[in-house]
């Protein structure tokens, strides 16, 4: 990844298992910089509107092989790299990322692609300014997807990994997976972890305070001029 020195704004990034409440704290975290006049943008994975009909087909017809999976997350974040996330780095804007290319470090890899190819796929990106790993224990994580989500779905459940023909042990088995993914990852990047088994308010507590201590939040005012 690239060096984050030179750009006028801040790149906050929540990694962790599905579940573990990273969109939770994300929100909270917009809310709060709002609240103090901060000029923010929230930037979620898997969410550019031109990728995202092709993957929904991909999806329904189970056509994704772990390359081309690997390939449309990243087609997607390239998309909102190049048009969001850059631009308003540059113009000052602290962003937010509702999952990075860690992201795609722990699952592509999981899914058996190589290492140093998907990093490869993601080396134009800036490295984050504050990376927060909300660090949970598997099974807080899997009860709540469950308990919140009607139906877990295919690929979200790694169902193309052959694991298991039941989709919730699946989806576990394959989260496992991932979980050691992300420590490996966590233990090879200066991630503020968060302990997510925590209370809501606790975590977003933490989540502020890191934030003010690494960031020096009245320069990035709507008003003030950098
Ligand atoms: N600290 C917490 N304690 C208890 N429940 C929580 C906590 N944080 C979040 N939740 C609940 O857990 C569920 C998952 O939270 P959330 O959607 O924020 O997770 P996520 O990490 O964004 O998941 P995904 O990766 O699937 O988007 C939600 O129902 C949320 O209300
Ligand atoms: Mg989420």
């Amino acid at each position: 990844m690239q060096d984050n020195k030179d750009i006028k704004g801040r790149l906050i990034v929540f990694e962790g298992l599905d579940g573990a409440g990273k969109s939770t704290q994300n929100f909270l975290l917009k809310r709060f910089l709002e609240s103090q006049k901060i000029k923010v943008f929230l930037s979620e994975w898997n969410s550019s509107p031109m990728v995202k009909s092709a993957t929904r087909r991909g999806k329904k017809k189970r056509l994704l092989t772990p390359t081309t999976f690997s390939l449309v997350h990243s087609a997607d974040f390239t998309t909102r790299y190049v048009r969001e996330i850059y631009p308003l780095l540059q113009a000052g804007f602290v962003v937010i990322c509702d999952r990075y290319a860690y992201t795609a470090f722990a699952r592509d890899v999981v899914r058996g692609c190589d290492r140093e190819w998907v990093r490869n796929l993601y080396s134009f990106a800036i490295k984050p300014h504050i990376s927060f790993y909300c660090r949970v224990p598997l099974e807080t994580a899997v009860r709540r997807i469950l308990s919140g989500r009607a139906k877990l779905k295919y690929f979200e459940a790694g169902m193309d990994m052959g694991l298991s023909d039941d989709i919730e042990e699946s989806f576990g088995l394959f989260q496992e997976r991932v979980f050691q993914e992300y420590e490996r990852i966590a233990g090879e990047n200066d991630f503020e972890i968060i302990d997510a088994s925590l209370p809501i308010n606790e975590q977003q507590e933490m989540a502020r305070k890191i934030v003010k201590e690494k960031i020096d939040l009245p320069s990035f005012h709507q008003r003030s001029k950098r």
